[in-house]
């Protein structure tokens, strides 16, 4: 999952309520927070917040926070730093802020967060936050409230479902967590400690769920999970269902014209998900399946449990299922003992594979991981120049992928307004930003483009009817 997502909320619809407190939600780390920080927004919602966009305006700012590298938890902790001077400033005008701190730095630190930042009114757990508004309540008589004990309940149960005109305020494509947590325990990630072991949800709740999205006019689901192809639950039927008979299912609601899923884990490809990308022509052509490493040993060190070899046959066997899938990856440069030889490793399966998009990070040493206890930490410049030779290969990929699109007809979901007037941003199959001369009106529909060139970070595209007679 990508580090650089980082989203806050779209503003809600006008309301009427003057009396109403306001919620402002930073979200920091990847799409499972994303989604996170909308259910906290509805669990508030029913305490009467309403979400703004403005920190200024807002009555209680919660940061959704990241722990997976030092940095993105470094972050917390200067924001942490501004806001208590914020929090100071309100005081001396009469007037209430709330801080409330959750995700994975609030379960990784709990107490120590209060400590370190006295301001913070709530910490709360990414498995607990559908108590926010009673510890909120609680916070307010005086003490602060650290709630990270792993939550006996499911709060998906507890959460209020989202309201229908904050689905549609919220756009045409939309995250739903079917799967959260990690039992792999990667010798470097902290995953596993901050959301807790395997859980998945039960088919009828993420049906309801999708159905209800569907019917606030998303036309295309993500599926999240830190190991989504790990989900598992009863089928109607009684059987055990996997992954793959989940979408098969989700295929079949109406109107429900794209899916996707994210993160996979190689080990839990199995048949039917490969079959799924087969048969679904609404489950789209890409997938983000990260290798880490190329060296055998080093994913030995990293307990990914596969070596090389088997990641490539795998790939091979999804290429012959769905020939236009278009691969993404994360990869980690300097995990503890990685060698110049072990790191060309890396670089020969980046050349096998061809990654249409792809994420790179130095490794971070994550205290109470095995990976921080290991000998033959790799020194940052080593990392750093390892990163650079890295990024230049996926870089170079990610581009010749690009113009492979020039000259493509392709289906094309409009989903947002472009910068110019009378242009609309869209959604390839392959998860590029497409710009293309459309109404506004047109948001929600699938069209035919056909690409035109390539920008930076996205694509051009005219609309494929124009070139009728041209
Ligand atoms: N469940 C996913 C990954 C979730 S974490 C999987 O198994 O692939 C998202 C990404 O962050 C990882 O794929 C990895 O590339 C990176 N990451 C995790 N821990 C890290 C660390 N300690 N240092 C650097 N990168 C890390
Ligand atoms: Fe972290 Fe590994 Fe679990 Fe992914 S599979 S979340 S990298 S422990
Ligand atoms: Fe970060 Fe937690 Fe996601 S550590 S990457 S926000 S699961």
């Amino acid at each position: 999952m990508n580090e650089h997502v980082s989203l806050s909320l779209p503003a809600e619809e006008p309301v009427q309520r003057t009396n109403s407190r306001k919620v402002f939600i930073k979200t920091y780390g990847c799409q499972m927070n994303v989604y996170d920080s909308t259910r906290m927004g509805d669990a508030l919602a029913s305490e009467g917040y309403v979400t703004t966009e403005e920190m200024g305006e807002a009555d209680l700012i919660l940061l959704n926070t990241c722990h997976i590298r030092e940095k993105a938890a470094d972050k917390v902790y200067s924001a942490l730093g501004r806001l208590r001077d914020m929090k100071k400033a309100r005081a001396a005008e009469g007037r209430e802020l709330m801080i409330g701190v959750a995700g994975c730095v609030a379960q990784a630190e709990g107490e120590e967060i209060i400590r370190r930042a006295p301001a913070v009114d709530v910490v709360i757990g990414p498995q607990t936050y559908h108590r926010l508004p009673e510890a909120l309540r609680q916070a307010r008589n005086g003490k602060p409230v650290v709630d990270t004990e792993y939550a006996l309940e499911d709060k998906f149960e507890h959460l209020p479902a989202t309201d229908r005109s904050k689905i549609r305020a919220r756009g045409v494509t939309a995250f739903l967590t079917v799967q959260e947590g990690c039992d792999k325990f990667c010798t470097f990630c902290v995953v596993p400690y901050t959301r807790g072991s395997e859980v998945s949800r039960p088919v009828g709740q993420i049906v309801d769920e999708a159905q209800r999205l569907v019917d606030g006019g998303v036309r295309e689901i993500t599926l999240l999970g830190q190991n989504v192809n790990a989900w598992r639950a009863k089928g109607p039927l009684g059987g055990e269902w996997s992954l793959g008979d989940l979408l098969y299912r989700l295929a079949e609601i109406p109107g429900l014209a794209r899916l996707r899923y994210t993160t996979s884990h190689p080990r839990d490809m199995d048949d039917r998900l490969i079959e799924a990308h087969r048969d679904l022509r609404n489950l789209m052509p890409y997938l983000h399946l990260p290798v880490q490493a190329g060296s055998d040993r080093i994913l030995k060190a990293m307990n990914r449990r596969h070596t090389g070899a088997e990641y490539l046959r795998l790939i091979e066997r999804i290429r012959t299922a769905r020939p236009d899938i278009a691969m993404s990856g994360d990869f980690i440069v300097g995990f503890p003992g990685e060698t110049d030889e072990d790191f060309e490793d890396t670089l020969r399966i980046v050349e096998e594979v061809n990654y249409a998009q792809a994420y790179s990070f130095k490794y971070s040493t994550r205290p109470g991981t095995p990976g921080a206890d290991l000998a033959d930490q790799v020194p940052e410049e080593v990392k750093a120049e390892r990163l650079e030779r890295l990024q230049g290969l996926l870089l170079k990929q990610q581009g010749e992928f690009a113009k492979s699109c020039v000259g493509k007809v392709i289906d094309l979901l409009l989903e947002k307004p472009g910068r110019m007037p009378g242009q609309v941003i869209g959604r390839s199959p392959w998860l590029q930003s497409v710009n293309v001369d459309a109404k506004t009106s047109q948001i929600g529909d699938i069209i035919q483009v056909r690409i035109i060139g390539t920008g930076p970070n996205s694509l051009f595209a005219e609309p494929a009817e124009s070139l009728i007679g041209a």
